[in-house]
């Protein structure tokens, strides 16, 4: 446990107390209802709460389970951050992700001058950081609790202690003691879900600070994932990301021998799931064997998000990524051989330090010769604690700004280029939700996740549908329902 960990004394003193998990969760839920029912009584309105979600999936998805245990706690969720408990779920994997953060920090602190019962939360990836939170005792005294990425499960615990005891509340692990199973959880799509498979990296690509702040890669059990599944079907719904920092070193450490192809092969047999979705896999455990089970599963989606975040071999192993720009392109054209209309992504790092205009140009070579679906292009982030970081050949703004310049000019090229070789085709596609601009629109997704525009309203969300698709916009069609 970090120097942070905060030592409640609420554990010390009460014997009534459940040790073992969940059990203690739903006691603290308990308790916590008990002052906001009395407070909402008081006050002559409901207590109310947001939750904000910086980053990744991992984060909505941990999102979701703040927002199931509020609304457990008698909270009342409402769409603004005027909120009489605002939490912010935070990414740290760039610096300026750590800057919005500190900004709309600000904005809150504005909303606390008017309200007194209002409570600020800082959680997630941000809080594992140690300078963080030095800067947030400093800097924002007005933030009354901060936890991390390893106790999410514990927020009604640390709310009761905050609302009991007036003092902040600072509760940070270095590393998971366990996996809490069959917390509350409030969905924010009823048809679709993410679903954890595993938590934290063993990777250490060397400009990340996942690892040590999402800490080791821990599988959660097959049947644990199988039953969260079939409950979420047996409730609505339809398409499940199965999502991990990387899905393919799946099932390292359980007793059962199992891979992600042997998941993947099991989640596709559960009745009612119509489509299967995952994120994120790294081209170095890309298994033939996976291969075979994407394409022998037809509820696996016909997308892969294949990261490779430069073409060049030697930053490829300064970066710690254990593969080489020929692998990659080998393990594409197997992907394209066994699957052919796959829709391919990548995410892809610009002015690693050392990086040359020769690198740079190895880039730009994988990204012609793949010819990418789309591409999250980043700028490097220097990120303290990781090795790349330490490096003293950081590249200058002027020089990543012309070459993301360029490499964006590619990637959205290639898109385009892409873009309209399903126009006159039939597809099904996902119906996720109104289109915001046009009323008389709905917008879905076909398994290649391109996203579609068609007539309909609000009662063809969640449904699958046979759409032809008329025409193409640049990123998106526009199609009629058949
Ligand atoms: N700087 C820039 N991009 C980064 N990513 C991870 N760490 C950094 C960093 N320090 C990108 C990688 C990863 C994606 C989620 O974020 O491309 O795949
Ligand atoms: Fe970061 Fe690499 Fe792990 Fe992805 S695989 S989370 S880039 S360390």
């Amino acid at each position: 446990m970090s120097e942070f960990e905060y030592k409640g004394s609420l554990s010390a003193v009460t014997t009534d107390i459940p040790v073992t998990e969940p059990q203690r969760q739903y006691y603290f839920m308990g308790k916590v209802k008990e002052i906001v029912d009395e407070k909402t009584r008081d006050l002559g309105r409901p207590l109310t709460f947001h939750v904000t979600t910086f980053g990744c999936q991992m984060n909505a998805r941990d999102s979701e389970k703040l927002r199931g245990i509020l609304l457990k706690c008698g909270y009342t969720e409402k769409d603004d951050e005027d909120s009489d408990l605002v939490l912010y779920n935070t990414c740290t994997v760039r610096e300026n992700a750590d800057n919005k953060v500190f900004g709309r920090l600000g904005v809150l602190h504005g909303y606390k001058k008017k309200n007194k019962e209002m409570l600020i939360g800082l959680c997630g990836c941000m809080a594992q950081e140690s300078p963080v939170i030095e800067k947030i005792r400093k800097s924002y005294p007005f933030v009354d609790m901060v936890f991390g990425t390893h106790n999410v499960y514990m927020l009604a615990e640390i709310l009761y202690e905050r609302l009991t005891e007036d003092k902040k509340i600072v509760d940070v692990r270095d590393k998971a003691d366990q996996i809490v199973e069959n917390l509350p959880l409030e969905r924010k799509y009823s048809f679709k879900s993410g679903i954890n498979i595993m938590f934290g990296c063993d990777n250490f690509c060397s400009y990340c600070i996942v690892p040590y702040v999402r800490g080791r890669e821990r599988s959660r059990e097959p049947e644990a994932i199988i039953d969260e599944i079939k409950r979420l079907v047996a409730d609505g719904v339809i398409e499940v990301m199965l999502l991990g920092q990387n899905v393919n070193s799946y099932g390292k450490g359980l007793d059962e021998q199992i891979s992600f192809a042997d998941l993947l092969r099991r989640v596709n047999e559960i009745d009612g799931l119509k489509r299967i979705r995952f994120m994120t896999s790294h081209p170095k455990d890309l298994s033939d064997d996976l291969i075979d089970a994407m394409a022998e599963c037809d509820k696996v989606c016909n997308h892969l998000h294949l990261p490779l975040q430069s073409g060049s071999d030697r930053i490829l192993k300064d970066m710690n990524r254990h593969y080489t720009k020929e692998k990659y392109l080998t393990l594409v054209d197997k992907i394209r051989n066994r699957i052919p209309d796959i829709a391919l992504t990548t995410d892809i790092i610009v002015g690693y330090p050392g990086e040359t205009e020769g690198d740079f140009e190895e880039t730009m070579d994988v990204v012609k010769r793949v010819q990418y679906d789309s591409a999250f292009t980043f700028i490097y982030s220097k990120r303290s604690g990781t090795p790349a970081a330490r490096r003293d050949d950081q590249i200058p703004e002027e020089v990543i700004k012309d070459r993301f310049d360029r490499l964006l000019a590619e990637v959205r090229s290639d898109g385009e280029k892409k873009a309209g070789a399903l126009t006159g085709q039939t597809l099904p596609v996902l119906v996720e939700e109104v289109n915001k601009q046009d009323k008389s629109l709905v917008t879905g997704r076909l398994t290649n996740n391109s996203v579609v525009h068609l007539q309909g309203d609000e009662s063809l969300i969640g449904k699958i549908v046979d759409v032809r698709l008329e025409e193409c916009k640049g990123f998106y069609y526009l199609g009629d329902r058949i």
